[in-house]
């Protein structure tokens, strides 16, 4: 009886190709299909000493080369060539048998698909999987979804090859269904606000300061040394050292100033919208890219009236940096917390019970956003399970406080030069609006009723009530 393989992927471009690599360098035997059979000869004619690889070049032999329960990795573009390749292996496999998508799916298809599958006897697990290339070759963060028997045969694979912190596999099961991809979204809407607000920091140690790309990278080597010690900081650091080999001009000067994003950010702000989660930080992260790539309107708008960028002098220079770094950390802070309230809303609407400190310390390794952060984050769940928000947690708290004056000095100073800084400014506004007495929500309230009738509630009384705005009486009576 032939070796049979343990574990099977198909889809091997990059991604693909390193968790298989990653599954055999743990001592998996994997079997290997790609739709064009060229990948898969070259994977093994390159790879193939890394560990034990069974090449198939048809769906059926893929599927015949694995043991039960059989546990299939598609690693293809999300949408409609995903379903393909779920319909071509579904009716080959057995009661029991796992399919899972290892791409960046919405989690909504992921939803729908589990459903599907799971009528025929099929698990399906919609699993995140964050790190890049380099991550899945040498150890990603894992966020798998599904159900929980698929979880004991898939699990310890995953945790295997997942990165380690402390030897603590970055990889657990998230929940059922589409719990692992909404995760995952969320993850990179994060990542979205956190690259947001690096990029906030550059232009302004640079724009309030007039520091080339190679001191801001001195800057943030320190930074990542503190606190801020994250994967984004340190490789911020790398991209504004380097010189464009072409010109001799920062890499940074040379790159076209338009963000571009593949969806997940967006897929975040748009559920974060559904489920009523002001993720303000995720989400000027992705108006800015938007604005960003927006060429015309910008041409167009070159040259309105307004301040011009000048370099602050004397004692306002000094502090300036140090200014930045504590509102850096604060909006981080900010962006994180409404990251986390968006998972705890998702795990509300779809009835999954999200482990928030899981999740956290899944993610202090292998991910994009990796940070010694995350560790705090993940004590601080750990502390209270059911915290409201990262900003009442004891150390976020501290933080946020003696941020506070450094903090709005910068957002003051940025609108002062004319710096825009939409994600340290959204972020000092829902955490002035957060923990403000009342609100000016009242208004609107009233604005609602006068024009639309929509009723409003009263502080002293139970119920919903309407005025008569167009009477002399104006008269109030219960809706
Ligand atoms: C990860 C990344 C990855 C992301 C790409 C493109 O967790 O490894 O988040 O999944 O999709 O980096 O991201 P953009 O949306 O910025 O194109």
């Amino acid at each position: 009886m032939s070796k049979k393989a343990s574990i099977g992927v198909t889809g091997l471009a990059v991604m693909g190709r390193n968790l298989a690599r990653n599954l055999a360098r743990h001592g998996h035997t994997v079997a290997l299909h790609n739709r064009s059979e060229a990948r898969t000869r070259e994977l093994v004619e390159q790879f193939g000493h890394e560990g034990e690889f069974i090449p198939t070049y048809s769906a059926q032999e893929f599927v015949d080369a694995l043991d039960r329960p059989r546990q299939i990795v598609i690693m293809v573009k999300a949408g409609a060539p995903t379903d393909a390749v779920i319909d071509e292996f579904a009716p080959l496999l057995e009661k029991g048998d796992v399919i899972v998508d290892a791409g960046n799916a919405h989690f909504a298809d992921t939803r729908r698909r589990e459903a599907a599958l799971r009528e025929q006897g099929l698990h399906f697990v919609g699993t995140g999987v964050s790190g890049g290339e380099e991550g899945a070759l040498h150890g990603p963060s894992i966020m798998p979804g599904g159900s929980v028997e698929s979880y004991q045969s898939l699990g310890p694979l995953f945790e295997d090859i997942s990165a380690k912190v402390d030897g603590v596999p970055c990889c657990t099961h998230i929940g059922p269904d589409g719990a692992g991809h909404f995760v995952k979204m969320v993850h990179n809407g994060i990542e979205y606000a956190d690259m947001q607000l690096i990029a906030e920091s550059f232009d302004l140690l640079r724009g309030a300061l007039g520091y080339e790309p190679a001191r801001i990278a001195e800057v943030f080597k320190t930074w990542n040394t503190g606190r801020l010690d994250s994967y984004l900081i340190e490789i911020t650091a790398e991209v504004l050292k380097h010189t464009d080999a072409a010109t001799g001009k920062p890499f940074v000067d040379i790159v076209t100033d338009q963000a571009e994003q593949k969806g997940t950010g967006r897929w975040t702000v748009q559920i974060g919208l559904d489920l009523g989660v002001p993720i303000s930080g995720i989400a000027e992260a992705v108006f800015a890219r938007s604005l960003s790539g927006s060429a015309d309107l910008r041409k167009a708008s070159r040259g309105l009236p307004g301040p011009a960028r000048k370099a602050l002098s004397g004692a306002e220079a000094e502090s300036f940096a140090d200014d930045v770094e504590r509102a850096l950390y604060a909006s981080k802070i900010v962006a994180y917390a409404q990251g986390f309230n968006q998972i705890q809303a998702g795990g509300a609407e779809y009835g999954w019970d999200i482990d928030l400190g899981a999740v956290a310390k899944i993610w202090r390794g292998g991910c994009i956003i990796r940070a010694k952060f995350l560790d705090d984050v993940t004590a601080a769940f750990a502390a209270e399970p059911k915290l409201p928000t990262l900003l009442t947690s004891g150390d976020f708290r501290k933080a946020v406080e003696d941020a506070q004056d450094s903090w709005r000095s910068v957002v003051a100073t940025a609108v002062k030069l004319g710096i825009p800084t939409p994600g340290f400014s959204t972020a000092l506004a829902y955490y002035d609006a957060l923990r403000a007495e009342r609100l000016p929500a009242a208004l609107v309230q009233g604005q609602r009723d006068f024009f639309g009738a929509h009723t409003y509630r009263r502080v002293d009384r139970e119920g919903s009530f309407h005025t008569e705005w167009a009477t002399d009486e104006r008269a109030e009576h219960s809706a």
